[in-house]
C-alpha cells in the first residue's frame, strides 16, 4: 500500500520560517523528545533530516519547523495545505536523556527553539526547573515563545539588534546567568553550529554539563551511510545513531563546520538552477520536481 503524508496545517511564521502539521501516524507512536524524521517532498527527492518539534497521539500528526535556506526546504516552502510529502521516515537518532531533579537550561536558537520544545518538555514532566533561552535576529524572528512559555518555568529572550528581551547572544543571558552563579546543573544548545560552540565554550569554563545536539549532513539516518560522522572526545560517532545529542565538550566543532560546507558549490548550483526555472508561479506550479 502506498503512504503518502498529507500537510493538514501551514503557518508562515518569520522570515522563511514555516509551522507544518503533517498527518504521520506510524511515526507518532514511537516518538520521543530529542528524535527527527527524515523526509522527502516527492520520488528521487533529497532526503532532509528534520527535528520532530511536537506530536498529537489523538490526531496522529507531527508538527515540523522548517526554516528555508536551500532548494529542499525552499521547495517545501512552496507546499500548501492539502499537499503531499513522499516520505516520512523516523523517528530516528536516540531519545534526549533525561535526569531528575535537576535546574534544566535549554538555549534555542533559529529552528533550534522548536527542537528544544520537546525536551524542555520531558524535563518538565519528570519535575525539572525549565528555564529556556531563545534567540534570533530580531523579535519577529522569535517562534514558539507562547509554547515554550507554557512549559517553561522561565523563558529569557535574546535578539541581536536588541528589538525583544536583552541585546546580544543567547550566550550574553547564559553568560550572566553563570556568573551570577544562577543554579544550573544542565545545559542543552541547539541551533546553528556556531552558537552550540559558544555555549559549550562557556559553560566549560564553569564546569557546567552540556548536551548539543548537532546536526550534520545526513543521508540514510541508519548509521550505513557514514556522511553524518563527527568526532566526540577520542571517537567517531554518527549522529543519526549515537545521537544527535552529544557532551557540548568535547564535540569537534570546527571539523563539523568544514564537513556541513562540504557540498556548498553543489548546494549553491542547485538553488541557482531551481531558482531559473521556477521563476514564474506558472513554472512553480507545474515545474516536475
Ligand atoms: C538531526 C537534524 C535535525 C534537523 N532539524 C531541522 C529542523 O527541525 N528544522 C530545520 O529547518 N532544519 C533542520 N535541520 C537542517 C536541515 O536538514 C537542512 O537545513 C536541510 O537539509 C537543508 O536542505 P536544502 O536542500 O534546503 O539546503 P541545501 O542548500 O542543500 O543545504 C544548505 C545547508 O543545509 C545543510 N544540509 C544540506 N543537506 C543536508 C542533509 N541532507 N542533512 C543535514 N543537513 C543538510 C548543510 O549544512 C548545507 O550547507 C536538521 C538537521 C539535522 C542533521
Ligand atoms: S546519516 Fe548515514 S550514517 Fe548517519
Amino acid at each position: 500500500m502506498l503512504t503518502v503524508y498529507p500537510i493538514l496545517e501551514k503557518n508562515d511564521l518569520a522570515s522563511k520560517v514555516y509551522r507544518y502539521v503533517i498527518a504521520a501516524p506510524d511515526i507518532v507512536k514511537k516518538a520521543k523528545a530529542g528524535q527527527f524524521v527524515i523526509l522527502r517532498l516527492h520520488e528521487g527527492g533529497e532526503r532532509i533530516p528534520i527535528t520532530l518539534a511536537d506530536w498529537d497521539m489523538q490526531r496522529g500528526t507531527v508538527t515540523l519547523y522548517v526554516q528555508a535556506i536551500g532548494k529542499t526546504t525552499t521547495m517545501m516552502s512552496m507546499l500548501k495545505v492539502g499537499d503531499f510529502l513522499t516520505d516520512v521516515v523516523g523517528p530516528f537518532g536516540l531519545p534526549s536523556h533525561v535526569e531528575k531533579g535537576k535546574t534544566f537550561v535549554a538555549v534555542g536558537g533559529g529552528f533550534g527553539i522548536a527542537a528544544i520544545h520537546p525536551i524542555v518538555r520531558a524535563n518538565k514532566l519528570v519535575g525539572n526547573k525549565t528555564i529556556s533561552i531563545i534567540g534570533a535576529r530580531s523579535k519577529e524572528m522569535i517562534i514558539m515563545e507562547d509554547e515554550m512559555r507554557a512549559i517553561s518555568d522561565e523563558v529569557r529572550i535574546a535578539t541581536d539588534d536588541g528589538s525583544y528581551g536583552t541585546k546580544g547572544f543567547v550566550t550574553t543571558i547564559l553568560k550572566s546567568m553563570l556568573e551570577h552563579k544562577e543554579p544550573v546543573d544542565v545545559v542543552l544548545a541547539i541551533g546553528p553550529v556556531i552558537m552550540m560552540k559558544a555555549v559549550s565554550d562557556l559553560t566549560k569554563q564553569y564546569g557546567v554539563k552540556t548536551l548539543v545536539s548537532l546536526n550534520p549532513i545526513m543521508m540514510d539516518g541508519t548509521g550505513m551511510c557514514g556522511a553524518c560522522r563527527v568526532i566526540v572526545g577520542d571517537t567517531m560517532q554518527f549522529a543519526c545513531v549515537d545521537g544527535p545529542e552529544f557532551d557540548g565538550h568535547a564535540v569537534d566543532f570546527n571539523l563539523l563546520m568544514a564537513r556541513q560546507k562540504m557540498y556548498s558549490p553543489q548546494e549553491k548550483i542547485s538553488m541557482e538552477i531551481f531558482e531559473k526555472t521556477c521563476r514564474t508561479q506558472e513554472h512553480r506550479e507545474t515545474a516536475a520536481w
